[in-house]
């Protein structure tokens, strides 16, 4: 028997302000995303600003609905539409913002385990890094080079011996 350990890095800024030039810019995207949200269920809007190779910026932001499991998160909503508005056009980054109507959202929301698959999906298929940068309305901001960093130990089409076609 061995240990196995998996190291996360992170990079931390104290506000948006921080970040650089690119990257503030996506992270006012997703907040302005999030007031797109259809939120009636939680009050919590989040916002996704996907930046693909191309330059576009495409937004998301989370659908709910009366039957709970079948909304989206706002990751998902810029993911899909990402590939299915530009397919096979690489992702570079995704910026995540988040409010509610009962709390102030004073630190970085992380994109849930489904939405972190996602993100490694077309990591691995573009064989390219996906840098995501988690912010709240206010407070820290969170930055991942990679969905490495938030979801270690991946499963992917490897797995399945399948060639993506
Ligand atoms: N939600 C997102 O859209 N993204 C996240 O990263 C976390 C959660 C949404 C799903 C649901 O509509 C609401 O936030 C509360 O969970």
């Amino acid at each position: 028997m061995k240990n196995v350990e998996i190291v996360s890095r992170l990079k931390e800024y104290n506000n948006q302000s921080e970040l650089e030039a690119d990257d503030q810019l996506l992270v006012n995207e997703a907040k302005s995303s999030m007031n797109n949200a259809y939120a009636p269920y939680s009050h919590f809007h989040v916002g996704a600003a996907v930046l693909l190779e191309n330059g576009k910026i495409i937004k998301g932001n989370n659908q709910e609905n009366a039957s709970y499991p079948t909304g989206l998160c706002a990751e998902r909503v810029a993911v899909f539409s990402a590939g299915a508005n530009f397919p096979g056009v690489k992702i570079k980054a995704i910026a995540i913002a988040a409010s509610s109507d009962d709390f102030d959202v004073d630190k970085p929301v992380a994109p849930c385990g489904s939405c972190r698959q996602v993100i490694a999906e077309y990591e691995h298929l573009f064989k390219e890094k996906i840098k995501i940068i988690m912010s709240g309305e206010s407070g820290k901001i969170l930055v991942a080079e990679s969905i490495d960093s938030l979801l270690p130990f991946q499963f992917n089409s490897d797995d399945l011996k399948s060639k993506v076609k």
